[in-house]
């Protein structure tokens, strides 16, 4: 008989986000978020494309929930809209959205999935951007007034809370890149923006404490696997200095209680840690009660001094890529959750986020023979296996995602689901991946 690493329990879940499903942009009292003015800007996203119907889920979550009980999705994880709550990003939470996020709740605890929820999953209101967006300190304040509200309105419904999905890509893609909303490039905004999102996490997480005791909260942190091209003393500076930047500089606030000394002292030229207050790392370090790992990538990496950010680049992919160019290298995900036991917590772990993106072919008769995800997901849940194996607590693994979706600035264009959407009928079609995934779950990954 095959045996399995994965302890009873284990939840096997499916992640989704609001901006990238929900579409019904203008409806239900929603208010325009800073997706909505990224996507409408021309150039900004590939093909023009916008969330504004993106699975139409708003009004099909029933059939997606459906599909997920089918699945046997043991949890789900959703993000809900700040924009739907408070239009505003102030004040008393808009009537109808809650209505809608409490059915929602309410459905997936009568099929017995457990809900881990996302307060923020990229979707500032846009009156907030307006007035400066996370470079400034008060979004941070709002967001904590938000997460208690939403705590109040939705906390019954509620089993485990994510405060803030990746701040480093809230931050960075966002603030710096500019390839993500609000589309700003300042590198200093977005070193205040990461310490300002990382202050809207221990707000959160204080409201959440206070006003929905009963729900678990933890973390979604994007890890990436770095390591130096060389063991030449500049490659491996570089390789320490870009783990700054991705890593460590959002691990070490919310484990540790302070920014990394080396970071402090790579970016003291832009006085952007001015903005570090007495008492914010208190807070931002406060205890949870289980971390969030989304992974996607490696990075083999050497110096560049031509980089004015962190000094390195990135080298070719040195194995296959997935349909977005990212490299497949499972071992990698086992890597990073036994560095995060290892050096920084002995908290349960969950894997928020992993996933692909490929060039599904649909056949005639409409099935998608995926078997490159199918691939994909095996080796990495095999890895996540392994990590087990080596002691890591882990405790589930979120599929990214449930639904292909809106990715951001591709669009459309690139599909994660293992369900898959035709946009134009809004039909949905499980891929094999979806079945393979069904089977995973009944064996609790005996069939991997
Ligand atoms: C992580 C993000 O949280 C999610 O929104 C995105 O779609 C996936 N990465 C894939 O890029």
């Amino acid at each position: 008989m095959t045996t399995s690493p994965f302890p009873d329990g284990f939840l096997w879940g499916a992640s989704t986000a609001a901006y990238q499903i929900e579409g019904a942009a203008a409806e239900g009292g929603r208010g325009p978020s800073i997706w909505d003015t990224f996507a409408a800007t021309p150039g900004k996203v590939k093909d023009g494309d916008t969330g504004e119907t993106a699975c139409d889920h708003y009004h099909r979550w029933r059939e997606d929930f459906r599909i997920a009980a089918d699945l046997g999705l043991k949890a789900y994880r959703l993000s809900v809209s700040w924009s739907r709550l408070q239009p505003s990003g102030r004040g008393g939470l808009n009537p109808e959205a809650v209505a809608f996020y409490r059915e929602l709740l309410a459905d997936l605890r009568a099929k017995g999935i457990r809900s881990a929820v996302t307060l923020y999953h990229w979707d500032l209101p846009q009156p907030l951007e307006d007035e400066g967006g996370w470079p400034e300190r008060s979004v941070a304040e709002c967001f904590g007034d938000y997460a208690a509200r939403t705590a109040r309105a939705l906390g019954d419904l509620v089993d485990e809370w994510i405060p803030i999905n990746e701040a480093w890509c809230a931050a960075f893609l966002g603030y710096h890149a500019g390839v993500h909303a609000p589309g700003r490039q300042d590198r200093t905004a977005a070193l205040r923006a990461a310490h300002h999102l990382n202050v809207a996490h221990g707000l959160a997480v204080a409201a959440l404490r206070e006003h929905a005791p009963a729900g678990r909260i933890g973390s979604a942190v994007i890890l990436t696997d770095i390591e130096a091209a060389s063991d030449r003393p500049e490659d491996v500076a570089a390789a320490r200095l870009s783990d700054g930047g991705g890593n460590r500089l959002f691990l070490d606030p919310l484990f540790r209680g302070s920014y990394p000394e080396d970071m402090l002292a790579h970016f003291a030229p832009t006085g952007a840690f001015d903005a570090v207050r007495p008492g914010d790392m208190e807070l931002i370090a406060a205890p949870l009660d289980f971390v969030g790992v989304n992974h996607y990538h490696r990075f083999v990496v050497e110096a560049d001094p031509s980089d004015a950010h962190l000094g390195n680049r990135a080298l070719p992919p040195q194995h296959a890529v997935t349909g977005f160019g990212w490299e497949i290298h499972p071992e990698s995900l086992r890597r990073v959750l036994r560095r995060l036991a290892g050096e920084y917590t002995d908290l349960p772990v969950y894997i928020t986020e992993s996933g692909a993106s490929f060039e599904d072919a649909v056949s005639a008769d409409g099935s998608v023979d995926d078997t490159d995800r199918v691939d994909y997901l095996d080796g990495y849940m095999r890895a996540a296996g392994r990590a087990i194996e080596d002691g890591v607590d882990l405790r589930g693994y979120f599929v990214w995602s449930l639904l292909d979706n809106f990715e951001w600035a591709e669009g459309y264009s690139k599909r994660f689901g293992l369900v898959r959407v035709d946009y134009d009928t809004q039909r949905r079609t499980l891929k094999r991946s979806a079945h393979w995934y069904r089977d995973v779950i009944a064996t609790n990954g005996a069939a991997l």
